[in-house]
Order: structure tokens, then sequence, then C-alpha cells
């Protein structure tokens, strides 16, 4: 059997409490003989600067680009608000990000029927919801140049963020979200403000070329970003495969996480471009929710996200979507069953602590592969 080397960055916050819900269920796996995890641990954002001032080691960088997959759970907080911006929690998560090339960010909401009751929204609005959002992840306004303020010196002050896109890095994203739709419901909505923004003319353009190009079988629709959010909050079940940039892609997955229930069950994997011999590709897989300086050290933390997100290593990693799709059954069930953490809690259920929750997804994982 394969042994997959896996780094384990826990993070800050809720980090360390969600990704020990995930090292039970990857110690089970491995210990059952589905798949032989070689677990490594690192240090990332406020975690890594408090031991070697700096959000992420040069070790624990090539770490990263070692391993078949990295797990990342969440970084940053108020105890590190006024380290400088070079070397703040995000920084580290962004190198990553940059430095493995992982330009597609995978982002499905699914709402699953037992949590239906749990979204701000009504339950007819949601029930059955299974959409994904492609972020594009490594460039746009997150890494453009130049990036800067400048002191005018006369007391005031300008700050600049740069968009940039170039051809390619929108054809292969688009490239990605048209293959996923094959395997869907044969559906993407590519999103952008083009009657503003240079790069979202340049976005529309080359994802219809694409688009009329390559995937002509594939139902293509554009809307404004602005629109996009509206839509997504009044009839989210139109949506098959979402296309966007870096900031859309951010805010608009944000959201999206509201429809299923809460911000702890989101999931996502950020992948970089296949090695054309090995098939192989870079990985990191990471909730979409931060660590949640609110409620850390109180073991209510929702794991689900950082659960879903090894489900998400094992099907796109891995070759594993049988297992993956057991995950995800266990974690349906444990809902089914009334268990929930505080963020999703209401009505006739249980409201149990992170661990509780972890353990209740492995013994139904238990039953789930045998
Ligand atoms: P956040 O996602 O950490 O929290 C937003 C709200 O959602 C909070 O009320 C929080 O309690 C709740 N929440 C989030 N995850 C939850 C979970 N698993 N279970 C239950 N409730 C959950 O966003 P924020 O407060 O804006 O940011 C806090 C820090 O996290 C910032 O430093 C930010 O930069 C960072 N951040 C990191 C990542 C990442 O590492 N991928 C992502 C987003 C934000
Ligand atoms: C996310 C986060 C990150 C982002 C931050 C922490 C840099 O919000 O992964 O959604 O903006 O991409
Ligand atoms: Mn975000």
């Amino acid at each position: 059997m394969t042994t997959y080397k896996l780094l384990v960055l826990p993070g800050d916050g809720i980090g360390p409490e969600v990704m020990a819900e995930v090292e039970k269920i990857a110690a089970f796996l491995t210990y059952e003989g589905f798949v032989k995890f070689e677990v490594e641990k690192g240090l990332v954002g406020g975690s890594a600067y408090d031991v070697h001032r700096c959000a992420i080691s040069e070790d624990d960088m090539e770490r990263a680009q070692a391993a078949d997959a990295v797990l990342l759970a969440a970084v940053g907080g108020p105890k590190w608000d006024n380290v400088p911006y070079e070397l703040r929690p995000e920084a580290g998560l962004l190198r990553l990000r940059k430095d493995m090339q992982l330009f597609a960010n995978l982002r499905p909401a699914i709402c699953y029927p037992a949590l239906a009751d749990a979204s701000s929204l009504k339950r007819e609005v949601v029930d059955g919801l299974d959409l994904m959002i492609v972020r594009e992840l490594t460039g746009g306004v997150y890494f453009g140049e130049p990036k800067q303020i400048i002191d005018l010196g006369n007391g005031q002050k300008r700050a600049i963020d740069t968009q940039v896109y170039d051809t390619y890095e929108i054809e292969r994203i688009g490239r990605i979200a048209f293959e996923l739709a094959r395997k869907r419901r044969n559906k993407v909505t590519s999103s952008e403000k083009r009657n503003v923004m240079k790069s979202g003319v340049l976005w529309h353009e080359v994802i219809s070329a694409l688009h009329v190009r390559e995937f002509p079988d594939v139902q293509l629709e554009h809307q404004l970003a602005d629109a996009l959010g509206m839509q997504l909050v009044r009839r989210p079940k139109q949506f098959d495969v979402i296309v966007t940039d870096n900031l859309f892609g951010d805010m608009l997955s944000d959201v999206a996480s509201m429809l299923t229930g809460s911000l702890g069950m989101l999931p996502s994997a950020s992948l970089g471009e296949r090695n054309a011999t090995t098939g192989a590709r870079k990985a990191l897989y990471e909730p979409v929710h931060g660590s949640a300086p609110d409620i850390a050290g109180k073991g209510i933390a929702n794991p689900i996200a950082m659960i879903s997100s090894l489900g998400m290593a094992l099907r796109y990693s891995f070759n594993m979507d049988d297992l993956a799709d057991r995950l995800d059954r266990s974690i349906a069930r444990v809902l089914e069953k009334g268990l929930r953490t505080a963020d999703i809690a209401g009505g006739a259920t249980k409201t149990i602590s992170t661990s509780e929750m972890g353990d209740a997804i492995l013994e139904e994982l238990k039953i789930a592969v045998h």
C-alpha cells in the first residue's frame, strides 16, 4: 500500500481543537488499513510566529512542498494584531498558497437535509442545496503589485492594492470549473464585475472563449458579482458550479456557508496543476472558516468543516471516493440523530462538544466501513 505523507498544520484559535478530531479519524483509517498516512506536524500562523518570529518557517515550507497533502485548520487572532504586516499569521497561509501554486480553491456548499432548519433562510430555499464555488487562489488583488501604503507627506496616506489577471490564470481556473461541472449538473456560472473592472472584461472574454473552444456541451452563464451575491441568498439552488476570482470567491463562499447552516460546515481543497507524468498534484485542505477567537479554548467549535476537508483530501489527493462518501454519510447520520455543536443547534437537538462530535462521526464511520 502506498504511504501518503500528510503535513498537519493546526494553526491558531480553534485550529488545534478541530484538527484533533481529524487526527482521530486519520489514525483510525491508518489503523484499520484503509490508507497509510505518515503524519508530520508543523506550525503556521501565530503559533509559528511565537516560536520562529515568522508566519511559517522555511523548514515547514519545505515539508509542505514535499507532502502528498497538507491539512491546515486556521490562522490568526487578536494576540497577533500588532505584529508587523509581513509577519502576520495570515501571511503564512498566503505563502503556502502562492509558493505551492495552489491556484484552484474548491469550496463546496452542501445543505445536509437534517440542517435545512439551521440555516437563516427558509427550509425550501436551501433544502437539497449542492453547489461548488471555484475560487481562483493565487492571483488577483491578493497578490497583485504594487501593494503598498505611501505617505504623501501632507498628512495624507495612499493605500494601493492591484487587481491583476493574465489570460492563462483565468483559463486554468475556468478549465477546472468546466471539468467539475461535467461530473455534476453540467452548469457553470462565471462571475466578475466587467461593468467596472478591466480584469472583469478579460475574465468574461477568456471564460467565454474557453467555453466555445473546449466545453460547448456545458451550460455557461455570466452573472455580475454583486448580483450573484443577491441570487445566492434569493435562489441558491439555481447554481451548480460558480467560478470567480480570489476576492469575490472569498466573500461569496462565506455567504454560501450560511446556506448550509454554519461557517463551521464548509470544507475546501486548494489544488495545484497536475504533474504531466505522475498525475500527482500539490494540495492543501482547509476549512473555509477562520480561527474563531470568540469561541477558542471553549471546546465548542464545530469540527465538521475540518473533517470534511479530510474527506476532500481522500477524494482529490488519494483517489478514495468511496471512503470519502462513507465519511460524508457518517457526518449526515450524526446530524440526522440530532447531535449538534452549538453553532448549528436548535429545536429538539442535543448540543455536544467538539470532541463529542468527532467521536460521534468516528463511531458512525466505524459502522459505515464494515
Ligand atoms: P472566523 O471564520 O474565524 O469566525 C466568524 C464567526 O464564525 C465567529 O463568530 C466564529 O465563532 C464562527 N465560527 C467560525 N468557525 C466556526 C466553527 N468551526 N464552529 C463554530 N463557529 C465557528 O472569522 P473572523 O472572526 O473574521 O476571523 C478570525 C481570524 O481568523 C482572523 O485573524 C482571520 O484573518 C482568520 N481567518 C483565517 C482563515 C484561515 O486560516 N483559512 C479563514 C478566515 C479567517
Ligand atoms: C479564507 C480566509 C483567507 C483569505 C485569509 C485568512 C487570508 O479568509 O481562506 O477564506 O482571505 O483567503
Ligand atoms: Mn475567507
